[in-house]
């Protein structure tokens, strides 16, 4: 939610800023801006609703000279989507600005006190605030201080960037609380940013700041600070991953490329050290899991196969757990995130004080990693589309590894690249339900949370309303909204859960439903409009693998058919970072 950036050093800093900008879009796409100190010690701030290609190019951002300079891409919790609202947000002298992300919960008592000393709002957003209150604080000390000051009268989230046209020696001064922000050191140069992809071009060194953390950055260093203001010293990681990895690399959209990266990637997945997880997992009784959105699926996945081992596990939707467990010491707790920056999964962990903690995350230096006793790495590269496609397979591939030898996972990488075969098959399916205004996808068994992934996928990106369910549900309610025409999505492949589920598309067929199957069986095919190929002889217990991929390009291909940029939903944001 909201991306920031800031970049201090002897380049171009309007140029690092609108690179940076470009990769966080992700995070929020409502509007944009930029400020930076002009060689004639102005700030210089431009900003307006719209997405950064539109913006940057319109407001020409990189024309603007100067060293030093921040930026803000957003996804509005307070106020409307508007020029005002937009970040940077300056003081009443214009000579502080500063750009925020995560939602500042005491804002109304904060203005109210402001607005008594003389303060003028130019907003409706809670983050304007902080940069009065800034202000308010260096009329009796020097900047660093007052920053101190300011950022310690907030309560909420938080990840802060400011600078002053008043400090001399140029510096950015920044902050976090619940909100991700990273210090990228470069040569000569020193970023900050909402996530390290929008810093690769600049560093591959970077230091994660921990909660509470402040931090100054100036041309050749940073100093940072613990919450209590003493000085501390933070680990500094450096990554391997590229600029290339995180383009679009000839592809139109993020989305698509990411699928296609599906069948590389889930080899560095499998490749992962799952060794201190699988000790944990041994040594445990009862098994949380918590997760949110994509992770959830691959949440229930697991669940499914630790029951399947005869453990207690239950996967939770990370921002229920704490209304509904009651984990004790001896519970294991596993957060499974992507970003590892959810504020619901951050929550959760953070109810589950004094249990054994497991994360499973894509983002090295990510906040679930501090809190947990052992990580485990999706080693997926950077994933820049919003609907989470191959950091799914990916979780996928690490929780099998704890299950499954090598061997029997070797075939994985073969049998995606089957499955985006069917492509061009898939595209004309994608014609056929475009117009459509409800799908439903049906499986049983192992098969469902592929069923609920490939549901959330068509809804998000296509705006198609779309449910889920295990066959067996059918009868219990839906039935009623299957209307001759209505596409139902069975996953059929030809396990345990066949002689099942074909019932039930059957009694889907004698409603009119139009019957799209992913199946290798030849009853299942018969019963079909149309069906997708599963390679023949595919290891049952991989079937998941499979099913998931034209899933994943059928969302894609209809969301591009009606319209929809897969890789920007509407009102969405790939990282979420308010609760
Ligand atoms: C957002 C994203 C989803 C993602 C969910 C959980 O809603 O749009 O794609 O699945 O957050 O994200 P996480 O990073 O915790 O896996």
């Amino acid at each position: 939610m909201c991306g920031i950036i800031g970049y201090a050093g002897s380049g171009r800093a309007s140029q690092a800023i609108t690179d940076g900008l470009k990769r966080l879009e992700y995070r929020g796409y409502d509007s944009v801006g930029i400020a930076v100190l002009s060689p004639k010690s102005k700030l210089e701030v431009r900003k307006d609703k719209g997405m950064v290609e539109e913006v940057s190019s319109a407001l020409r951002f990189t024309s603007i000279g100067g060293n030093i300079g921040l930026g803000h891409t957003r996804w509005a919790t307070h106020g409307t989507v508007c020029r005002a609202n937009a970040h940077p947000h300056a003081d009443c002298t214009g000579s502080i600005v500063l750009a925020h992300n995560g939602v500042i919960e005491n804002y109304a008592k904060l203005r109210d006190s402001l607005a008594a000393k003389g303060h003028k709002f130019a907003s409706d957003t809670d983050s304007e605030v902080v940069a009065h209150l800034m202000e308010e604080n260096a009329k009796t000390q020097p900047l660093i201080r007052a920053f101190m000051r300011t950022i310690g009268q907030l309560e909420g989230s938080y990840a802060i960037v400011a600078m002053s046209a008043a400090d001399k020696e140029e510096r950015l001064f920044i902050a976090r609380r619940n909100s991700p922000l990273i210090i990228g050191a470069g040569k000569g140069e020193m970023l900050c940013a909402s996530d390290i992809p929008a810093m690769l071009k600049y560093t591959r060194t970077f230091v994660p700041l921990q909660e509470g953390d402040m931090a100054i950055l100036a041309r050749n260093g940073y100093k940072i600070y613990s919450a209590d203001g003493a000085e501390a010293e933070r680990k500094q990681i450096t990554v391997d991953w590229d600029m290339e990895m995180a383009k679009k690399g000839g592809y139109p959209h993020f989305m698509q490329k990411e699928i296609s990266d599906q069948k590389h990637f889930i080899n560095e997945s499998l490749s992962s050290d799952t060794a201190d997880a699988m000790k944990l997992i041994c040594a445990s009784g009862r098994i949380d899991i918590i997760a949110a959105g994509t992770s959830y699926h691959a949440g229930i996945m697991l669940s499914y196969l630790l029951q399947s081992t005869g453990r207690v596990a239950q996967a939770y939707i990370a921002s229920d757990y704490p209304y509904i467990a009651k984990p004790d010491k001896k519970t294991l707790v596993i957060a499974i995130s992507q970003s590892g920056e959810t504020a619901d999964v951050l929550q959760a962990l953070r109810f589950a004080e004094g249990c054994r903690k497991i994360a499973i995350t894509n983002v090295v230096g990510s906040t679930v990693t501090a809190l947990a006793d052992c990580v485990v790495f999706l080693n997926a590269g950077p994933e820049v589309g919003v609907a989470a496609t191959k950091t799914f397979t990916s979780q996928l591939a690490v929780i099998y590894k704890l299950f499954y030898d090598k061997e029997r996972l070797k075939p994985l990488s073969g049998l995606i690249g089957a499955m985006l075969e069917h492509d061009n098959e898939i595209k004309a399916v994608a014609q056929k339900i475009a117009g459509k205004e409800n799908a439903f996808f049906i499986a049983r068994g192992r098969n469902v949370p592929i069923a609920y992934e490939g549901s959330l996928k068509f809804k998000e990106i296509t705006y198609i309303h779309s449910e889920a369910y295990p066959g067996g549900e059918l009868k219990h309610g839906t039935l009623s909204l299957i209307t001759p025409g209505v596409p139902v999505i069975a996953l059929a492949p030809k396990d345990e859960t066949l002689p099942k589920l074909l019932g039930n598309i059957r009694e889907a067929k004698a409603r009119g439903a139009f019957i799209l199957s992913i199946t290798d069986d030849d009853e299942v095919k018969k019963e079909s409009d149309i069906s997708i190929a599963l390679p023949p002889g595919t290891d049952p217990i991989l079937y998941p693998f499979a099913l998931i991929v034209p899933l994943q390009l059928l969302a894609y291909h209809t969301s591009v058919l009606r319209g929809v940029n897969p890789d920007r939903p509407r009102n969405l944001a790939k990282s979420v970072t308010v609760e």
